[in-house]
């Protein structure tokens, strides 16, 4: 997507990446837990609520997949299952990272298969086995038993059945975002997880940010006291893209078309749901969402898209900018949006309020109680030297030469491999996939319904409230 970063500039040696491996190691400090609760108890269940999902039952061999730590591995045999513009750049920065080993690659368009091949032979590694016959070939793949780690990278349609069968396999996967498009999807991959003691991760590189961990590490320091509110969203235009007759275009336009609400929740959400502490002592509850009009892709293509075209016979549903408000069980609120066709510059909103300041970005500013000059926003440069997280203090530098979202990529990429390495618990857990991804059908749910409430099924079964040793 038109997200995707250019490729490195310049080389990366693997001593250098090794180098700060170790001293990351001691990031894996153990989350604080959110203080006492803020609200009393959730309020109950209503007539007027959107029903939830009923909630499975757990079947009495599984246990949940929290906290769980990775089995240790000395190097780590990655494969990747699509390898279009996300996944070569995805692919690079794992290759950067030391300890990586390509075995496989998945993709229907078997030139696109090969140019990530390329990837990897000009890396140093012997040629990966490539899996083109057909868009089932990936069950081939996570059939090797040379395979540790999966990165999907498809179209959302194709997250899920590859997530299952590569763990149905034996293999820990990542998924890209959203992870489901629907809460029996969601279930799915928490079921599987359960089961086969896989991890699913979601591959949420904007929790990996600068400013996003650097605002993490406050948060867990107590900078902003007790959090209240916070704010997320996706605002990127990608009108262009969307109609395009590659990448992307060829997929990205169709849930337009059938559906009406929060497509793509992931990137704004992570982060605050890590500031929150969701499923380590909070959890969403239920939220409530309204959209726009649809005006945005029917004028773009009006204007844009030759005449005789088959996209003009397209009927566009989803409205331009959705708006959901998120309910913690713990009283908190979330807004969240979603607007992907409208000329404005890129936000994620990236904004959380507490009892002691707030922090907003796009750009980055700051407000402490006690700060000089009153109530106005600040820089954040005053609080770098003593907030600003490891990872990026190890190997920000690297990062930044990969160049990928301006470096939160690789560090998503070598915090993943070093969780792996090292047999760390992941960051996000399947748990997380789930529930970040659920605001997708739930705001569907709500639009749908008047802007009705819709509850987010409890994905962990109840076990959200206790620790996790996520880093
Ligand atoms: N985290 C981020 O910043 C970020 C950025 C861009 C895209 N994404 C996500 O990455 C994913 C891929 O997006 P993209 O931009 O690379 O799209 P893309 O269209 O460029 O690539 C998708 C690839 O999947 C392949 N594919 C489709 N069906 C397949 C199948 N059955 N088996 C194997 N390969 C198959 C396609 O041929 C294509 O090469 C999406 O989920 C998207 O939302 C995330």
């Amino acid at each position: 997507m038109s997200e995707e970063a250019p490729p490195s500039a310049g080389g990366v040696s693997r001593r250098a990446a090794i180098a700060g491996l170790g001293a990351a190691a001691a990031l894996a400090a153990g989350r604080t837990l959110v203080p006492a609760p803020l609200l009393a108890s959730t309020p109950a269940w209503r007539a007027d609520l959107v029903p939830p999902a009923a909630t499975p039952p757990s079947a009495s061999a599984q246990s949940r997949m929290l906290g769980v730590p990775f089995e240790k591995h000395e190097r780590v045999r990655l494969a990747v299952i699509g390898t279009g513009l996300r996944g070569r750049s995805v692919l690079r920065e794992f290759l950067a990272v030391e300890g990586v080993q390509v075995t496989a690659l998945a993709d229907i368009v078997p030139d696109k298969a090969a140019r990530a091949a390329k990837l990897v032979t000009d890396a140093g590694q012997a040629a990966p086995a490539l899996y083109t016959n057909g868009e089932r070939d990936f069950e081939r793949l996570v059939a090797r038993d040379d395979i540790d780690f999966v990165y999907v990278a498809t179209p959302w349609e194709w997250h899920v059945p590859m997530a299952v069968a590569a763990m149905r396999a034996g293999k820990h996967v990542g998924v890209e975002v959203p992870v489901a498009t629907t809460l029996e999807e969601c279930w799915q991959i928490v079921d599987v997880s359960e089961q086969t003691r896989r991890h699913c991760l979601i591959m949420e590189n904007c929790c990996y940010g600068y400013n996003e961990l650097l605002v993490l590490n406050m948060v867990r320091a107590g900078a902003f006291g007790q959090l209240k509110h916070g704010e997320a969203a996706y605002i990127h235009d990608l009108r262009r893209l969307l109609f395009e007759d590659k990448d992307e275009g060829l997929w990205r336009r169709t849930p337009h078309l059938s559906r009406d609400g929060n497509l793509y929740p992931t990137h704004g959400l992570g982060p605050v749901a890590q500031y929150f502490g969701i499923h380590r002592g909070d959890r969403f509850d239920y939220l409530v969402s309204m959209s726009t009009p649809e005006f945005g892709l029917t004028e773009y293509r009006r204007e844009h898209v030759p005449a005789g075209s088959p996209k003009h016979a397209e009927q566009y549903r989803c409205g331009d900018l959705n708006t959901s408000l998120i309910k913690t069980v713990q009283g908190r609120t979330i807004l969240l949006q979603h607007d992907v066709v409208s000329p404005r510059p890129y936000d994620r909103l990236n904004m959380i309020s507490g009892t002691k300041g707030a922090f907003r970005d796009y750009p980055a500013r700051l407000y402490l109680e006690g700060m000089a000059g009153g109530e106005r926003w600040n820089p954040i440069d005053s609080v770098k030297a003593q907030y600003e997280h490891p990872l990026w203090t190890n190997v920000g530098e690297l990062a930044r030469k990969l160049g990928g979202h301006g470096g939160m990529d690789f560090i998503m990429c070598y915090r993943t491999i070093q969780c792996l390495r090292e047999g760390l618990p992941p960051d996000f857990d399947v748990y997380d996939a789930a529930a970040w991804s659920a605001p997708a059908p739930l705001s569907e749910a709500s639009v749908a319904n008047g802007s009705a409430p819709a509850r987010f099924p409890d994905f962990t079964r109840g076990a959200w409230a206790g620790t996790s040793s996520t880093g």
